[in-house]
């Protein structure tokens, strides 16, 4: 029988199941790896090919994801187990949720890296150390900030401890306060930060870079990098949304309110990229700048505008803000399950937790100076950690949540959770979960996964 509730606590209502989901939506994944990657791989036809996967792979998967959790009404790894044994199944589907959390600790550990940088970022605002800048010195800056161990250290280890604070309080309280604030600040800031880029002259361009389709600019390669990327943004393949999904209430549309969720997700991407892109062109910066796009572009835009301190500053915290909420949903998933399974208290599973990815991260960080040499199939530890969570783990928990939504949990408790509007929705709903989201994951993951490795084996 289905649960009431977790023990963990639920949210208020349906609006801040949103904001929450979308809290850990959005996040570096949209502000600072959308507009890099996009950049890296062409523009227009990787963009289109994204929102093609957040369509047919995300969204459907965002849904089993939610009504897993719900139905389980426990962490991930046990709501899969739970909801396996309802439908009379084997409780080895646990390990999804276990391949999840370690997925969990490998994207903390270079998330909160890069949540690092914000904060220094935010720091420098702050003191009013970013005036008067040119692209060279702002890539001077940035690239100094890389090559100083001891400075990323402090901000990485910052990061972690915020994060640890939030968990150990449980999610609600900190997290939805925060949330309800934070995430329309955010909104209208993109916003503003928007117009100004419609201003600076080049916004055209911008545009027709994420816009402009030319299917000959497409690589398999980008094909695998927009689908991870599509698993990534929407928090999707490792648990967080499960996790979340299980403090959901039971009356609640699981449909409008992952649409909702997808929609806001992907309007703050595109936003980002196009207040990011005109602003490349605009200084003659390279679109394919990589990690330090964000924080070499914008920046130069800040210290040339009215009040740009002032302004920046707002800006990268929002960032931050952004990165936390986000942060704090890859801790849940394995906070929960550390206080359901061993009994411990939230600020032990927290501290547990925060030791573990703290540690990873100290590889992550190591990658832009003292162990820049060391490579993983061919890729630094920061890029080896970004491609084997968002590229593999993330679309193969996809492929195993989507194969047992669709052929194992059975169709009373699909339709029973999802209770759509309409038969017909959910037959779409269906369809598309059984063939269409694991086709599609997996025919783009064996080519890839073929080509990579090969590559990686010459
Ligand atoms: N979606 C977040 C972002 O775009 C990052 C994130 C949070 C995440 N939880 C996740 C990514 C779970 C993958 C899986 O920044």
């Amino acid at each position: 029988m289905p649960r009431k509730q977790s023990i963990h606590g639920a949210w208020a209502n349906r609006w801040i199941f949103i904001l929450a989901a979308t809290g850990s939506a959005v996040g570096l994944g949209n502000i600072w790896k959308f507009p890099y990657i996009a950049g890296e791989n062409g523009g227009g036809a990787f963009v289109l090919v994204y929102l093609v996967c957040i369509l047919l792979v995300g969204i459907p998967i965002m849904m089993s994801e939610v009504l897993i959790g719900r139905r389980g009404r426990q962490s991930p790894i046990n709501s899969m187990r739970e909801t396996a044994y309802e439908a009379g199944h084997h409780g080895r589907w646990a390990g999804v949720g276990w391949m999840g959390a370690l997925a969990g600790f490998l994207i903390f550990s270079f998330y909160s890296v890069v949540a690092g940088w914000v904060l220094y970022y935010i720091a420098g605002m702050g003191v009013g150390q970013f005036v008067d800048l040119g692209s060279e010195q702002a890539g001077l800056i940035f690239n100094g900030l890389l090559a100083d161990p001891a400075t990323l250290l402090i901000w990485h280890t910052l990061f972690v401890v915020i994060v640890m604070l939030v968990i150990a309080g449980g999610v609600n309280k900190g997290l939805e306060r925060a949330t309800r604030v934070l995430m329309p600040a955010l909104f209208v800031l993109l916003f503003v930060l928007l117009v100004y880029s419609m201003n600076s002259g080049h916004f055209a361009e911008g545009w027709d870079f994420l816009f402009h389709f030319d299917p000959s600019e497409l690589s398999w390669d980008a094909v695998l990098v927009a689908l991870g990327h599509a698993f990534f943004t929407l928090s999707l393949g490792m648990g967080s949304i499960m996790a979340y999904g299980s403090y959901m209430g039971k009356g609640d549309s699981i449909g409008g309110t992952v649409l909702t969720i997808a929609a806001l997700d992907t309007l703050v991407a595109l936003i980002a990229g196009l207040a990011i892109f005109p602003i490349v062109f605009a200084n003659q910066l390279d679109p394919g700048a990589g990690p330090g796009l964000m924080f070499i572009t914008l920046p130069v835009a800040f210290s040339q505008m009215a009040g740009g301190q002032v302004f920046g500053f707002l800006f990268f915290l929002m960032v931050g803000f952004a990165a936390w909420t986000s942060a704090i949903s890859l801790m849940e998933p394995g906070a929960a399950w550390l206080v359901e399974t061993l009994g411990l208290s939230r600020a032990r599973a927290s501290l547990l937790l925060g030791v573990v990815v703290w540690a990873l991260g100290l590889l992550a960080l190591g990658s832009f100076n003292v162990l820049a040499d060391l490579k993983l199939l061919g890729m630094t530890v920061f890029d080896f950690l970004d491609f084997i969570t968002a590229n593999v783990m993330l679309p193969l928990g996809g492929l195993f949540i989507a194969i047992f939504v669709g052929w194992y949990l059975t169709r009373e408790m699909t339709e029973d959770e999802l209770s759509l509007r309409s038969a017909l929705i959910y037959h779409a709903w269906r369809l598309v979960i059984r063939y269409v989201s694991p086709a599609a994951v997996a025919v783009i993951f064996a080519l890839n996964l073929y080509q990579k490795f090969a590559d990686g084996m010459s």
